[in-house]
Formats: structure tokens, C-alpha cells, sequence
């Protein structure tokens, strides 16, 4: 069959099932899901398929799977690895399946503090949907309004509450998912305790849609506190920023967000948004960001710890949600910020998303603008400072290989983690192998031929490589 007829028979039978609005064929209406949003990352399929319901996608996948159909699983198209775009070089017949209509979010279990959402709800629906009722959700992330629960869950995201609720992975009490072969699993029954087996929110949560595609799950709430503080720190050494992330756990129950703004982040916002940054400039270039929540007013306790701490070279604070989403708005739009130099100079950023143990974040740091400097490119960083996760953005960069390997090498030296959040998509497949064994490696490819034996679901995702170099 010649390839124009076997993408008409795919088209019609997927519009079959899911309307022929649903599936978009010509260039201009595929465009805006086969490139990631940073750029990096781009490739073709035959067609976008929009489902509606789980039973549309069950019998979407049945059909690829009967015909060897890759599919590409979308949400929001936030993800920064390259996992929810087609592959650049593949031959294969592929299709983007865009999850955004399963959008239902059920009604709040105030008692369980639960609700149900499908996997294309954004973070900001699911919030909106605990606030209405007084509660709040335990994640939060700058990509919150386009980002979806199945996008976060398949990456297990973090973000900045990660310190106090954990990643999404804990936020998952069940998750009813299309596996390869077409058939429904899993239980939105929400039961806090049950041990019956495979636990399938543990099996979805950060395999990026290889295992299973996530139509819709139960998850976690949490109190919504009235009183919200948020203070920017300036620290004259990352040492010392490391000693006061220490002593605010300590001490402050309410402690909701430690977040590590470098110097050149922070001047890169308020350049962007043409004003000036609110607190002094820091000696040894690291700012960081303290949001403590509470049933009551949270700020005395907050400014005796940062009082106590060493290396407190200047500090803005705020609880008016005005003066506070000035504040936030220096790290909440520092990837705006950095998108908007990538876009003028039309070289994508390199991105690197990795954690280490946090005491060793300044010698990462120290690697990280080496690396930086020896290609002439730019090192944006900033993150999580909690979790020791740094984002490390590298503008015009073109050496990007070169970097990631020195970059992670150090990474695994330092006894930490090549993703902590954003996933390995295709981006970094080829350094699985320094953070994983190989029996680790086998083990979850057996697993993956056996759930999927025609491998249809994200290919090329998440599938180790041998490593293109040799790391020391
Ligand atoms: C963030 O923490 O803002 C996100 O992970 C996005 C990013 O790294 O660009
Ligand atoms: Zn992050």
C-alpha cells in the first residue's frame, strides 16, 4: 500500500471513533503540536488525533497497535526533553494523540480530600477546582495554565512545593490508563490504603507514557492556608544559602517553597519586564526565594530564622498577594524570560533539569559556568533549591553534547540525578547508563516489551542508548 492510502485508511478509521474535526491532517493545524514550545525539538506525524473519552482512546490504540502505529501521547506540550513531540528522524507511521479534551474535573470529596480529573484538566483547573471549596492542590509550577495532569504525572513534576507534599507521584492515590493492546486499567476508587499488587500510579508516574497513557486519576488535596508570605533572599555565598535552607526546615512548619535564583536570572527577568530587581544584587550571585505558608501569619517566624542565618546580604518580603506576585514574578518568569533571549538570537536553549545532594550545588554551579565558559555561552540558572535541583539553561550555546556530558558527568560524581523532574524524553537517553545499572536498564525494558511488544507507544523515549562518549 502506498504511504498517501495508508494514512486515508488511518484517518478514517480514527475518525471514526473520534469525529472528523478531531483529526488534523494539514500542515498549519498539526504545527503547533509537532515542535516542543522551546524549539529544540520537532518532527512530523501523519495525522493529530483529538480523543474525547477513555473509550476513544482505548479504541484509538487498539488500532495503531493492530497496525504498528506509533503514537506520540500530548498534553499541554509544556515538556522541555522532547518527549510529547514526533521523533525528528522517524520513518515509522506516527500520531500524535493530544489528550487536552479529556478535560472533566468531578466534584471535590471534601471528606477524602480528592477529586478526579481527566488527564488533559490543566494545573490550573485542578487548583481552581480545590480552591473553590477552600482547599488547594500540593503542586505547583510556572507551566501551570497549559500543563496537564497526564503531562505531570508521566513526568512525576515537581516543582516548587515538592519540599513540603512531594512530587506528583505522591499526589496519584489512582489512575485509570490505556494500555498498548487497547484494555483499561487501574482504579479511581482513591483508597488511601490497598495492597493488591501492582500499584499502577507507581508504574505510570515518570515513565513518560511508555508504559501506559494516563486518561484520567484521582489525586490528592491539601489545606488551603490563608496567610502566605514570600521573601526574596539575597546570600553572600551559595554556602550560606545552603545553611539557611537547612535552618528554615528546622525551624518553620509552614515552610512551603525554597527556591535558588542566580544573579543572572534575576537581572535577566527584570530586564525582560523593564523594572528593577527588588532586592540588592548578591556578592556570590545567589538569591533565593522562601514562601512559608499558614493558618496564621507566618512572617514573624520566617524573618527570625533569615535574621539568624549567616550571609544575609538584603531581604524583600511581602504578604500582600500584590506585593507577593511581584516578588514571585522574578522566578515564575525567569523561563519566559530566558525563552524570549532564545527567540532573538534563534538558537534554542540547552537545557539541563538535574539534582545533586545539596551541599554539593555550588561545585555543580562552579562545573556548570565552566562548561558555560568554554563554549562562550550563557548560564542561566536557578531551581529548586530544597531537592539540590538546578535548571541549568545555556543560551547560544553550540556545543550543547560537549556541555551535557561534563555537566552530568559531575552530576553522577556528585552522587545526583540527570532528571529530577523534567523527564528523559529523547533528550537524554544517552545518559541513563551513569545513574542507572544495567540489570536496572534491562529490567525496565523487559517490562516495556512486555506491556507493549510492538512498541507503539512513545518510541524513542526513555530507551537507553550506548553513551556517545565516555564520561569520566
Ligand atoms: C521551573 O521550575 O520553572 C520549570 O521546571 C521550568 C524550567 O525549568 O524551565
Ligand atoms: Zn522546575
Amino acid at each position: 500500500m502506498d504511504a498517501d492510502r495508508a494514512v486515508t485508511r488511518l484517518r478514517d478509521a480514527v475518525a471514526a471513533i473520534v469525529g472528523d474535526e478531531h483529526v488534523l491532517l494539514d500542515d498549519d493545524m498539526r504545527a503547533g503540536y509537532e515542535t516542543d514550545w522551546t524549539g529544540r525539538y520537532t518532527g512530523r506525524a501523519s495525522m493529530v488525533v483529538r480523543p474525547a473519552t477513555t473509550d476513544q482512546v482505548a479504541a484509538v490504540v487498539r488500532h495503531c497497535d493492530e497496525h504498528a502505529i506509533a503514537i506520540i501521547p500530548q498534553g499541554g506540550n509544556t515538556g522541555l526533553v522532547g518527549a510529547a513531540v514526533p521523533r525528528a528522524h522517524s520513518t515509522r507511521p506516527t500520531i500524535v494523540l493530544s489528550m487536552r479534551r479529556l478535560d472533566v474535573i468531578g466534584r471535590v470529596d471534601v471528606d477524602a480530600l480528592q477529586v478526579t480529573a481527566g488527564a488533559g484538566v490543566t494545573i490550573a483547573a485542578w487548583r481552581a477546582s480545590a480552591r473553590a471549596v477552600g482547599l488547594d492542590i500540593p503542586i505547583d509550577f510556572a507551566a501551570r495554565d497549559s500543563a496537564t495532569i497526564g503531562g505531570a504525572i508521566a513526568t512525576n513534576a515537581g516543582g516548587s512545593r515538592v519540599l513540603r507534599y512531594g512530587t506528583m507521584r505522591r499526589q496519584v492515590v489512582g489512575v485509570e490508563a490505556v494500555l498498548a493492546d487497547g484494555s483499561v486499567v487501574g482504579s479511581l476508587a482513591g483508597l488511601p490504603k490497598e495492597t493488591v499488587g501492582l500499584d499502577w500510579p507507581s508504574l505510570v508516574a515518570g515513565t513518560e507514557g511508555t508504559m501506559a497513557i494516563v486518561t484520567a486519576a484521582r489525586l490528592r488535596l491539601v489545606p488551603l492556608f490563608e496567610h502566605v508570605v514570600t521573601a526574596l533572599v539575597s546570600m553572600a555565598t551559595i554556602a550560606d544559602a545552603v545553611t539557611l535552607v537547612g535552618l528554615l526546615r528546622q525551624r518553620l512548619g509552614s515552610l512551603d517553597a525554597v527556591e535558588i535564583v542566580q544573579q543572572q536570572a534575576l537581572d535577566l527577568v527584570a530586564a525582560h519586564l523593564g523594572t528593577a530587581p527588588p532586592i540588592l544584587p548578591s556578592a556570590g550571585g545567589t538569591i533565593v526565594l522562601v514562601e512559608c505558608a499558614d493558618h496564621r501569619d507566618p512572617s514573624i517566624d520566617l524573618s527570625a530564622v533569615v535574621d539568624s542565618a549567616p550571609g544575609v546580604l538584603d531581604t524583600a518580603v511581602a504578604i500582600d498577594p500584590v506585593q507577593r506576585a511581584h516578588l514571585v514574578q522574578f522566578r515564575d518568569r525567569i523561563t519566559e524570560a530566558i525563552a524570549a533571549v532564545a527567540a532573538s538570537t534563534g538558537v534554542p536553549t540547552y537545557k539541563l533539569d538535574v539534582a545533586v545532594p545539596i551541599r554539593a550545588v555550588g561545585e555543580l554551579l562552579d562545573v556548570a559556568g565552566r562548561a558555560a565558559d568554554s563554549d562562550r555561552a550563557e548560564l542561566i540558572a536557578f531551581g529548586h533549591l530544597a531537592e539540590g535541583n538546578l535548571h541549568l539553561n545555556y543560551l547560544r550555546t553550540t556545543t550543547p553534547s560537549t556541555i551535557a556530558e561534563t555537566v552530568l558527568g559531575a552530576v553522577a560524581r556528585l552522587g545526583g540525578t540527570i532528571s529530577a523532574e523534567h523527564g528523559i524524553g529523547v533528550a537524554k537517553t544517552s545518559w541513563m547508563h551513569l545513574v542507572r545499572s544495567a540489570a536496572d536498564l534491562d529490567a525496565q525494558r523487559a517490562l516495556r516489551r512486555a506491556l507493549d511488544p510492538n512498541r507503539i507507544l512513545n518510541p524513542g523515549v526513555l530507551e537507553p542508548v550506548t553513551p556517545i562518549a565516555q564520561v569520566p
